[in-house]
């Protein structure tokens, strides 16, 4: 059996639709220690073969970049009969924090902040976009869910995106799992809902709708329903910002008009044609602004929690982190009795619990129930079947 990492999970921060996060700690050899996060599939979700297959794809994927404006992604795993990714933590807060903050002080993010970290989201998007494989050949990356809860930014002001794929992963899951997408059709570009062919221009437009909202101080399409704002992003009808927001130039307008064009031609062809353009307005506004700045910012919104847990669940969570223990994933382990890594000449497929059952049972009986349909399920399976694949 090969080595395998192993990480003791120290504290849950969030809970979505589709993972868990944690802040967990790495074991390694003469005491080393290195605090991680760690994003585990829900155990429900974790026996939709398809699902989990597409999800340590892109996972492996995204263990390939390696850019400052981007989590790392350290390892795959699996425990507690389910898997996980191991990247790097980020001990700040996410840009939803900061926006929420900025909405409870009743003041907008500043404009040279909210232009500086859009500026960075873009070096690290133009980063993945424009990667290629050892061969030369683009590998065509597209995150395709770009939302302030996918920006995160350390203490220190660097900014930084996770998640990179993921969604492409979320959109092999049924319509039952319809709790996996809520809220997030306010940050889909025109061409998605329209079923046209979509790809990295899909970034360009949902950082666009980021930073006109970290600018406004409100959700660009955001209706009553979900129906509702899919109506809205298909309309893509853009309010004037400096009507919203007086400290905004009409360059600065300009610009962000280029990021949410609805047709696709007359967007931004680049992350890295959009950065630069704000960068040279940046300079031209002649505002000094650097991480520092940020790091006031975040520190600032860390006191309001992301994304609260319900109370109701708080002695389940305790027993569940007593008997978390996850180890990176090898092929011996790989197996929970599905044929996700099919090995021809070992056959895993049976009888072997290996170690990622160690806790199983228990856990079983913690588990909660399938994440309810909404009642606009039939909004949410159409959405899965437009995410570019
Ligand atoms: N590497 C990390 N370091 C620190 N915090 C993280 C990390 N990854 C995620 N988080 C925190 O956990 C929160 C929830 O993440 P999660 O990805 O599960 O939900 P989401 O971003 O709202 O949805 P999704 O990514 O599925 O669209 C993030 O918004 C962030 O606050
Ligand atoms: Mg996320």
């Amino acid at each position: 059996m090969s080595e395998q990492q192993r990480y003791r999970v120290l504290k849950r921060l969030a809970s979505g639709g589709m993972a868990e996060v944690f802040v967990a700690e790495s074991a390694g050899i003469e005491g080393f220690k290195k605090q991680v996060a760690i994003k585990r599939v829900l155990p429900q979700l974790s026996k939709k073969e398809q699902f989990i297959a597409m999800f340590l794809d892109e996972a492996r994927l995204s263990a390939h970049l390696s850019h400052s404006n981007v989590v790392s992604v350290f390892d795959i795993g699996v425990g507690d009969g389910t898997y996980f990714i191991v990247m790097e933590f980020v001990d700040g807060a996410d840009l939803k924090a900061v926006m929420e903050h900025h909405k409870k002080i009743g003041r907008p993010v500043p404009v040279e902040i909210a232009v500086f970290i859009t500026a960075k989201i873009c070096q690290g998007l133009a980063y993945a976009h424009e990667l290629e494989n050892l061969e030369g050949v683009p590998l065509q990356i597209v995150h395709r869910d770009i939302t302030p809860a996918n920006v995160l930014i350390t203490k220190y002001g660097e900014v930084k995106i996770v998640d990179f794929g993921l969604a492409k992963a979320s959109s092999q899951l049924a319509e039952s799992d319809a709790g996996v997408i809520k809220g997030k059709f306010g940050y889909l570009a025109p061409e998605t809902v329209l079923e046209q062919g979509v790809d990295h221009r899909v970034d360009i437009f949902a950082l666009g709708i980021i930073l006109w909202e970290m600018l406004a101080g409100r959700r660009l399409f955001l209706g009553d329903t979900d129906f509702a704002t899919v109506r809205l992003v298909r309309e893509a009808n853009i309010p004037s910002l400096s009507g919203l927001n007086p400290d905004v130039p009409r360059e600065l307008e300009q610009i962000i008009g280029r990021a949410l064009a609805r047709d696709q031609s007359t967007r931004y062809m680049s992350a890295r044609d959009f950065g630069r353009d704000l960068t040279r307005f940046l300079f031209r506004l002649g505002r000094s602004v650097n991480e520092d700045d940020v790091a006031k910012t975040v520190r600032n919104a860390m006191g309001v929690p992301g994304h609260p847990v319900d109370g109701t669940q708080k002695i389940a969570d305790l027993i569940d982190l007593m008997l978390l223990e996850f180890k990176s994933l090898t092929k011996d382990s790989a197996s929970t009795g599905t044929s996700i890594f099919p090995e021809p000449e070992e056959d895993e497929t049976s009888g072997s619990t290996s170690d990622v059952m160690e806790l199983g049972g228990l856990a079983d009986e913690l588990e909660g129930p399938d994440p309810v349909a909404s009642e606009e399920s039939s909004v949410a399976s159409w959405f899965r079947g437009l995410i570019p694949r």
